[in-house]
């Protein structure tokens, strides 16, 4: 409750090192979140925009302050899992969010790589449809 009424990292990073939008087409939720990352492969800064509902909101924030001042490899790690544990649960019907959260983590960092001209890591790879699964199973 206290990532959705006060989210941390909101907002939009100017000549941010990467950048990534995800979607979910069922719920219509989209995620934007804009990366920092310095020399050392740290990110640096995070900052997370979603026109989406309030644990889209939530999720996004604790998503943020988990990958902040970690590794890109962290951030790799990163699962949606960790996000609803860091959250203390999440409510089944709210499970897809957290998997857009995570997606749009990878997604970020894979257009880092790609800004570099470098192919993105399969760690990157993520399942467009799995936030969309997730909301078929809690809606069934
Ligand atoms: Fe779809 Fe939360 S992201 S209802």
């Amino acid at each position: 409750m206290d990532h959705f009424r006060n989210p941390r990292n909101v907002g939009e990073i100017d000549g941010a090192d990467g950048i990534g939008e995800v979607g979910n087409m069922k719920c219509g939720d989209i995620m934007k979140m804009y990366l920092k990352i310095d020399g050392s492969e740290t990110i640096t800064d995070v900052k997370f925009k979603t026109f989406g509902c309030g644990a889209a909101v939530a999720t996004s924030s604790m998503a943020t302050e988990l990958i902040k001042g970690r590794t890109v490899a962290d951030a790799l790690r990163l699962t949606n899992a960790a996000v609803v544990e860091a959250l203390e649960g999440l409510p089944p019907v709210k499970i897809h969010c957290s998997v857009l959260a995570e997606q749009a983590v990878k997604t970020a960092v894979a257009d880092w790589y790609k800004k570099r001209g470098l192919t993105p890591p399969p760690e990157t790879d993520i399942d467009e449809h799995a936030s969309e699964h997730a909301y078929d199973l809690e809606h069934m």
